[in-house]
């Protein structure tokens, strides 16, 4: 583990947030973590609907039956990656297992490409990241306070953040998708159409909830009803650590609200450079 800054360290070409149980070893370890039919993950490049992700799964997978009862959706659905002081062994969970992670494919347990578990990825626009991971920023202990957000742009665009490269992110996941069990979705998908999306994550699960049971789901993980969903809004993180509100507007287009013209046109310029290849549809343009 390379320390590349007050909170980030570099290992094996990407950036991690520094953390107490994170090390070398233990990211070395997931290449044999055992990956079961009945897990599930959520995998995105941070600040792209990860926290919101998760509670539309929980509150399906709650809702179909089964599922463990944990204190709050971080524990129900913890960071493969980032394990915390007083979390049982991931190892030792009674299945079924939910996981989120920001990792690559390269660094993810290769049981995951037997298409034994399944994999939802969700990618938002790369300037409503950039906005919303700002102001994370300046409200997360465990992250590097931006100066500016230009200079942050920058960082951003340069793959110096958590999570490296939101190019290469979405570039790896896409490019590997013949190899997993996987779900695209977008966050604007998500904003459009909240029954929609939860529909195909139902469908994707393979748990058949009826109608009533999905617009439940919707109406919990609403915008509204997750910032008072104690168990959904990130607040049992104490306020040393965290001093604002993780959901902080959950709308798309906020990027217009700080993004001068220049910078825009710098990442549409970067996006066709570095993905224009892919054929994806990027359905925020
Ligand atoms: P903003 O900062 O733009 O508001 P992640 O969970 O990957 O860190 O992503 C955080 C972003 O998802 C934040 O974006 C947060 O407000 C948004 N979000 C969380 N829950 C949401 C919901 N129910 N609807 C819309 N956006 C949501």
């Amino acid at each position: 583990m390379e320390k590349i800054s007050d909170h980030m360290c570099r290992y094996k070409g990407y950036n991690f947030a520094i953390n107490e149980l994170l090390t070398a070893e233990y990211i070395d370890s997931l290449q044999s973590f055992e990956i079961r039919d009945s897990d599930t993950f959520i995998v995105t490049f941070p600040k792209s609907g990860t926290v919101w992700s998760q509670q539309i799964i929980i509150s399906i997978c709650e809702l179909a039956g089964g599922l463990n009862q944990y204190a709050n959706n971080f524990e129900q659905m913890p960071w493969l990656e980032y394990r915390e002081e007083g979390l049982e062994d991931y190892t030792l969970r009674r299945s079924p297992r939910l996981f989120s992670s920001h990792l690559i494919p390269a660094l993810m347990p290769p049981g995951l490409k037997n298409k034994k578990a399944k994999i939802i990825y969700v990618m938002r626009n790369p300037k409503d990241v950039v906005v919303s991971f700002y102001h994370f920023s300046h409200i997360l202990k465990d992250l590097d306070t931006p100066e500016s957000f230009d200079s942050y742009l920058e960082q951003f665009l340069e793959g110096k953040v958590i999570g490296s490269s939101w190019f290469d992110h979405i570039r790896a996941w896409h490019s590997h998708k013949d190899q997993y069990n996987i779900l695209f979705l977008t966050y604007e998908d998500m904003i459009m159409d909240l029954k929609g999306a939860v529909t195909k994550i139902c469908k994707f699960l393979g748990k058949n909830l009826s109608d009533a049971a999905i617009e439940q789901v919707v109406e919990k993980s609403t915008f509204k009803t997750m910032k008072n969903d104690s168990k959904a809004n990130y607040k049992f993180i104490p306020p040393e650590k965290l001093s604002g509100d993780f959901m902080r507007k959950g709308k798309i287009g906020d990027w217009k609200n700080t993004f001068t013209v220049a910078q825009s046109e710098r990442v549409d310029q970067m996006l066709q450079e570095r993905l224009g290849d892919m054929n994806l549809k990027f359905i925020w343009e």
